[in-house]
């Protein structure tokens, strides 16, 4: 079964979701006039370009230093991380967990019949660490390997550095492939991702505009990577008109015409997140939650004293407040919560909710 944040299915109108990872400042504004021109325009009575040329050219002007012939557009990075997986057919599969997709990738390894591995990054104080040699030990050890890790990692907020993924793939060069799921890369100051760099060929880099501009109801991410194999067989599954009219015709727009403002946003969110971050992680550890070291723009926390959908259901009742209990992420417990930074009087309330479940107040 999958399980997911977002209020989606929470039928109440007024909620806070902390359950959510997108950018705290929103939509940019040119992002938003550009969809609503689009839709004006009535592009959705027509099929998007089915080979999304324009749109790859402006993606790959938007982060520069990039070729638009290895992106690969896609119905957000949930799509992309399926292609990838689908087109490679790796017959093991090496998740470094806990991670976002744990649920789905277990589901598409039951279906495809791959045997999927969950290779654990260990909690020591207050921070996550993945073992780089042991996971390289691993995928030697076991037949035709993928892995797939997400940079910052989605529940930890952990970064691994971009050299030592680098590094990875190069030991592992015709050996295994590394998925590389860089969902919030331009929401953290302290990770740049791949991007732009020289990329050995087993690497496919997944990127997504949901959580940097805040849409994820527009589903619109991509991949890139410099295997010409791979983004022939990646292709070859993708089905033709996978990203839809309305977010191919505002990209174009947005990340050409207004690329020096749009990353001026980006930046100005990083700096916003990080310190919105220190204050949040500050105010629970005074409450007492145990709250792991994020370079991203959520926090994984820790609580021994409640189980956490009992914290969901209290905070839901009593506050309005929606947060993401994080016992489905391989290795977490009912005593992990993972929770979004978002604007300091937001993340104010949820402190004095949070305050209340406490031992001393519950
Ligand atoms: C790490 C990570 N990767 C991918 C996704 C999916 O992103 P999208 O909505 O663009 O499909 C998410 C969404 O929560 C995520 O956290």
């Amino acid at each position: 079964m999958r399980y997911h944040g977002g209020s989606g299915r929470v039928k109440q109108k007024g909620v806070l979701d902390f359950s959510i990872n997108t950018n705290p400042l929103g939509v940019p504004i040119e992002l938003e006039n550009a969809i609503a021109e689009c839709s004006a325009k009535e592009v959705y009575s027509r099929y998007p370009d089915y080979d999304y040329i324009e749109l790859k050219r402006a993606i790959a002007y938007f982060y520069e230093n990039i070729d638009y012939n290895n992106i690969i557009p896609c119905n957000g990075a949930a799509e992309a991380l399926n292609l990838a997986i689908l087109s490679l057919k790796p017959k093991t599969l090496i998740i470094v967990s806990p991670n976002y997709g744990d649920l789905d990738y277990e589901l598409l390894c039951r279906s495809l019949g791959i045997k999927c591995i969950h290779y654990e990054m260990m909690p020591i104080g207050e921070r996550f660490i993945l073992d780089i040699e042991g996971l390289i030990s691993e995928a030697r050890s076991k037949p035709k390997p993928t892995i797939v890790l997400s940079n910052p990692n989605n529940p930890t907020g952990t970064v691994i550095p971009v050299k030592d993924i680098e590094d990875t793939a190069r030991e592992l060069r015709g050996k295994a492939f590394i998925v590389v799921d860089e969902a919030y890369a331009e929401l953290s100051s302290s990770y740049t991702g791949l991007l732009g760099r020289y990329l050995d060929e087993n690497i496919v880099v997944v990127r997504t505009f949901t959580k940097v501009f805040s849409i994820p109801g527009l589903r619109i991410g991509f991949l890139y990577t410099e295997s010409k194999k791979a983004l022939e067989k990646i292709d070859g599954i993708r089905q033709p008109w996978n990203v839809n009219a309305i977010i191919e015709c505002a990209l174009k727009k947005t990340l050409t015409s207004y690329r020096e403002s749009l990353w001026k946003y980006i930046k100005g969110s990083q700096a916003f997140i990080a310190l919105q971050r220190v204050e949040l992680t500050e105010k629970l550890r005074h409450l007492g939650y145990r709250v792991y070291e994020s370079n991203a723009n959520f926090l994984l926390l820790e609580h021994e004293w409640i189980d956490s959908i009992e914290l969901y259901n209290m905070l839901l009742r009593r506050n309005r407040i929606i947060v993401r209990p994080a016992h489905t992420f391989h290795g977490l417990t009912r005593h992990h919560t993972r929770v979004a930074v978002r604007r300091k009087w937001e993340n104010e309330l949820l402190v004095k909710a949070l305050a209340e479940t406490t031992p001393s107040n519950g």
